[in-house]
């Protein structure tokens, strides 16, 4: 028998002067996809803004509809959009902001278990991190420097090799 220990380390910032300039203007973009979200019938706008290595930046945001499970989340619109139109390009960082019409978010969103392991396939396929950088309504900010740190255990696609 062995027991195995995982860490992960994140950073906490308490507003976006504390972010470079890039990682701020993400963050701007993020806040402005939430503003254009499709969200009628949970009023939590959410807004996603992937910065590409060939420097390209795109956005997503949450696509519902009424059949509920047949929307989309912001981060799987972006993300999806990303490896349509740029599918050679590398995800660098992604940036991700919510907000509710009907109560303060207080803290930085925590991406659902689905978006991660979407997330997650792009790290693996082009063997590069992507560091996510998170807000709420009050500044608070987390950054994790990568998908597998949110989700250790992906499911891979070596799993359907095996
Ligand atoms: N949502 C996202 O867009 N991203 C997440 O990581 C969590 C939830 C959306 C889905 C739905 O439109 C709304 O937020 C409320 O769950």
């Amino acid at each position: 028998m062995k027991k195995i220990e995982l860490k992960i380390e994140y950073t906490e910032l308490d507003g976006d002067n504390e972010l470079n300039i890039e990682e701020r203007a993400l963050l701007q973009k993020a806040r402005e996809a939430s503003d254009m979200a499709y969200a009628p019938y949970s009023n939590f706008s959410v807004g996603a803004a992937l910065l590409l290595d060939n420097g390209i930046t795109v956005t997503g945001n949450n696509q519902e509809n009424v059949a509920f499970p047949s929307g989309l989340c912001a981060e799987r619109v972006a993300i999806f959009a990303a490896g349509a139109n740029y599918p050679n390009a590398a995800i660098k960082t992604i940036a991700i902001t919510c907000k509710s019409k009907q109560f303060l978010v207080s803290e930085p969103l925590s991406p659902c278990g689905a978006c991660r392991q979407s997330m997650s396939e792009y790290e693996v396929r082009h063997k590069s991190n992507i560091r996510i950088i998170l807000q709420g309504e009050t500044g608070k900010i987390k950054i994790i420097n990568s998908v597998a740190d949110l989700l250790p255990f992906m499911f891979k696609a070596e799993e359907l090799k095996k």
